[in-house]
């Protein structure tokens, strides 16, 4: 295939919760993007051989119904990309299989692409942002990187838990659950909004990397203590985003960026960008979030990434398609730019 050509892929992304397949073409425009998501067990987290079970029930049913939406036959497709890492063993091998199943069928070259790049990409092309730092803020990762000299250079990441595990692991073991969401994110910034009393938290920055294990434990021994569920909620809440707003300020007076990008799940997280909107303020910089729906795991962030590594490095063959679970996001070199 002539690399000048318009290209259609079809991403496929499994790296833990959520099955998503999307579609998108490589003047950017998006075709499909459907998804499925594993349910956990009731107040518990993902259990991977489950998820995976999921991801392979679900996935021809998926794909048929992204092709539908695009309007088109697989035999139109002219690239079929899935997650390589990092992410669940179990559940990167089943989008693996399938992304490599559908591509030998049907003759189209495969590419495998990391996760948080695509996260990245994805956030870069819907927000029109050149050269942002950007915050990945999500289920399985907090890490503040930029670009430079080819690579997402991260200057700082959590040293133990993510900001969006934090949350939920306090939520599930104080009994904030929402019946409609495995995720008790959203109903969590509910709480959080209708606390009042701030008490003292840990607060952990270690250079521009932050620690969330000691404050998450802190804010469980609050509630157990008999501070009010939506003042603990609160307070932890604060706590851990002017963690985040520090290190933020910390990579903008040290790059000089014109941009700040926040993407991943916990972008969507409100008062996380009344936080930032303040600190952008002062530096004079712009704020973008990813838009709302493409935060979480989405298939289309996996075509988009699959576009641009193709377009640089051409396919990989199923044979070296090894799917890699500890992949970080800054061992990737970043040759499409
Ligand atoms: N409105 C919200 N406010 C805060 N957090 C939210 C909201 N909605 C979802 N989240 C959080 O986002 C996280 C899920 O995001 P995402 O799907 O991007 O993460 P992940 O795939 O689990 O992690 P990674 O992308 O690092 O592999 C969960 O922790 C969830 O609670
Ligand atoms: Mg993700």
């Amino acid at each position: 295939m002539s690399k000048n050509k318009e290209i259609i892929c079809l991403g496929i992304e499994s790296t833990a919760h959520t099955l998503g397949v999307g579609i998108i073409d490589s003047s950017g425009k998006i075709h499909a993007d459907v998804r499925s998501s594993y349910m956990p067990p009731v107040g518990g987290g993902i259990h991977p051989r489950e998820a995976a079970r999921h991801h392979s029930n679900i996935a021809p049913k998926l794909i048929r119904d992204a092709l539908k939406e695009a309007k088109l036959t697989a035999k139109k497709l002219s690239l079929i990309s899935f997650s390589r890492g990092p992410g669940m063993g179990p559940c990167l091998r089943t989008g693996a299989v399938i992304a490599r199943s559908v591509a030998s069928y049907y003759k189209i070259p495969l590419v495998g692409v990391n996760h948080i790049v695509s996260h990245i990409e994805l956030g870069k092309l819907l927000t029109k942002t050149k050269n942002p730092i950007i915050l990945m803020v999500s289920g399985g990762t907090t890490q503040i990187s930029s670009l430079t000299n080819n690579y997402y250079t991260v200057f700082g990441e959590t040293l133990d838990i993510s900001i969006g595990n934090c949350f939920d692991k306090f939520s599930r073991e104080v009994g904030i659950h929402d019946p409609d969401n495995p995720w008790p994110g959203p109903i969590f910034d509910k709480v959080a909004a209708k606390g009042k009393n701030y008490h003292e938290l840990p607060y952990s920055v270690k250079g521009m990397s932050v620690s969330f294990s000691g404050l998450l434990t802190a804010a469980i021994r609050l509630v157990k203590e008999g501070i009010k569920l939506e003042d603990a909620a609160y307070s932890l809440q604060e706590t851990a985003l002017s963690m985040l707003t520090e290190i933020a300020e910390r990579a903008i007076a040290h790059t000089r960026a014109k941009e700040l990008l926040v993407v991943g799940g916990f972008a969507r997280n409100k008062r996380f960008h009344e936080r930032l909107r303040e600190i952008c303020k002062d530096w004079e910089l712009e704020l973008s979030v990813c838009p709302y729906k493409y935060t979480s795991d989405n298939g289309t962030m996996i075509a988009w990434g699959g576009i641009l590594d193709y377009t640089a490095s051409g396919e990989l063959m199923p044979n070296e398609s090894l799917v890699l679970p500890d992949w970080r996001s800054d061992s990737v070199e970043i040759k499409w730019n």
